[in-house]
């Protein structure tokens, strides 16, 4: 399935003390599957993969079909937060490197919007647009989301000067709320096909929904997969031992935290497909486990890139963090080093060795060395990155997430926080509703 190792936690453990954050987890693990603890009401992620209908699937893969029938070559997912990262982190993943610069026909090129307010951003996507066959997909839990709503607005109108109106009901699809906000309201005016997030599924714990499902199906990968991983994991992890992966990862980094002073955790990998794996796991993390004054800060390095700017940090600097690696056991490419008579370069000691070795030295040392720095490590491992164990990989960070967070004693399901910017950016709009705010924040500036 996926291992949890934390051998390179061992020389900062103190046994009797983890033991009882042990225990710790598996009462936070009994609250998770008893479904009595904060926030339950938003415990609908667990069994998406299990609960999954087939003709939702089917709906998913006849939207692709219609628009590949239709020629059409890019699909703009408007979305932010939870409603953006689970889509784009899977799309990364399983995507060839040089997709868009070997110009794959197989399947529409999926971009991103409305995860950002920038002007150029959205004037440079319509550059994109006037060259492209284009469809949208928007994606939005609460439907009232003010970046999605603005890139929204700027995406309708192009898609509906180009193709006109009825033809745009055909390249749009919303993925939103079964009743309520602006979109939901929007779609039955306007006849889009619409995908329903279901209520007791927050943002971040949905890609298993539609939210990520269409996205990622669009871009041409195997939804099916994707869930039968999932469900192979959540099988898995309902087993309570103290060796469930999901228990040993909340057991330790709550140790850490709490008797080691690590308030940081940086997620590491050794694989650019990866990146944004580890974004998703950031919004995962910080959003479930930030609050209440407490909460490990979630951070993420991509190395060896990043072993050139922040190892001499983590290796040196405060001793504030511990490292969760992504470890992955065989690349799915063969690259190997040849022999080379001059040797100029000194690499004939490679001659022979696959770069994949390299990287995987590379790793070993490094976290030896982050070892011996004080930073100590938890390895994540999974055999290859395909799309099965990515499933397995996201729904394991989702299950041990509520059961850390339960751990820590916080509410893993709400973010109360994210209101506060969304206050202020509303009173200096001067929004219709807010002047008393907008009164009161000029005043401060
Ligand atoms: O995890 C969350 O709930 C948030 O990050 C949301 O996903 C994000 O704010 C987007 O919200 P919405 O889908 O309602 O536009």
């Amino acid at each position: 399935m996926l291992k949890v190792n934390v051998k390179g936690c061992e020389s900062f453990v103190d046994a009797d003390k983890y033991e009882s954050y042990v225990n710790k987890a598996l009462a936070a693990f009994d609250t998770l599957q008893s479904e009595n603890g904060a926030g339950n009401d938003f415990l609908g992620w667990k069994h998406l993969a299990t609960d999954m209908r087939e003709s939702v699937l089917d709906d998913i893969e006849s939207i692709r079909a219609s628009w590949i029938k239709k020629g059409v070559d890019l699909v703009i997912a408007i979305g932010i937060g939870g409603s953006y990262l689970g889509a784009k982190c899977v799309i990364e993943a399983l995507s060839h490197n040089f997709a868009r610069q070997l110009k794959r026909k197989d399947a529409p090129e999926v971009v991103f919007a409305g995860n950002n307010l920038s002007e150029e951003y959205l004037a440079e996507l319509m550059d994109l647009a006037q060259e492209r066959n284009v469809a949208c997909i928007v994606i939005s839990k609460s439907g009232t989301t003010t970046e999605p709503a603005v890139a929204f607005r700027i995406v309708k109108q192009f898609i509906e000067s180009h193709y006109g109106k009825k033809e745009a009901s055909q390249r749009i699809v919303a993925i939103t709320d079964a009743q309520k906000g602006a979109l939901k309201t929007l779609s039955t005016q306007e006849g889009y096909k619409t995908f329903v997030v279901p209520d007791n599924v927050g943002g971040r714990f949905s890609v298993f929904t539609p939210v990520g499902l269409l996205p990622i199906a669009v871009a041409g990968f195997d939804i099916r997969a994707l869930l039968d991983g999932v469900k192979k994991a959540e099988r898995a992890l309902s087993v309570k031992h103290p060796d469930n992966p999901a228990i040993v990862y909340a057991a330790m980094r709550n140790y850490l935290f709490s008797e080691q002073g690590k308030k940081v955790e940086i997620l590491v990998n050794y694989n650019p497909k990866l990146t944004y794996v580890a974004e998703w796991w950031k919004q995962l993390y910080g959003e479930s486990e930030g609050k209440d004054g407490t909460g490990i800060f979630p951070a993420s390095v991509n190395n060896t890139a990043d072993l050139h700017s922040m190892g001499q940090f983590i290796q040196e600097g405060s001793r504030v963090m511990f490292e969760t690696v992504l470890h992955v056991d065989n690349a799915q490419r063969s690259m190997v080093i040849e022999y080379d008579k001059q040797n100029l370069d000194q690499l004939n000691f490679l001659a022979g060795k696959h770069v994949e070795h390299c990287n995987h030295m590379a790793e070993l040392g490094t976290r030896i060395a982050h070892i011996d720095g004080g930073v100590p490590q938890i390895e994540v491992a999974i055999e290859t990155l395909d799309t099965k164990r990515l499933g397995i990989m996201l729904y394991f960070f989702e299950f041990a997430c509520g059961v850390s967070a339960y751990t820590l004693g916080v509410n893993p399901f709400n973010q109360p926080g994210v209101e506060a910017y969304k206050k202020n950016m509303f009173a200096l709009l001067e929004k219709p509703g807010y002047e008393e705010a907008t009164k009161a924040i000029q005043e401060r500036i």
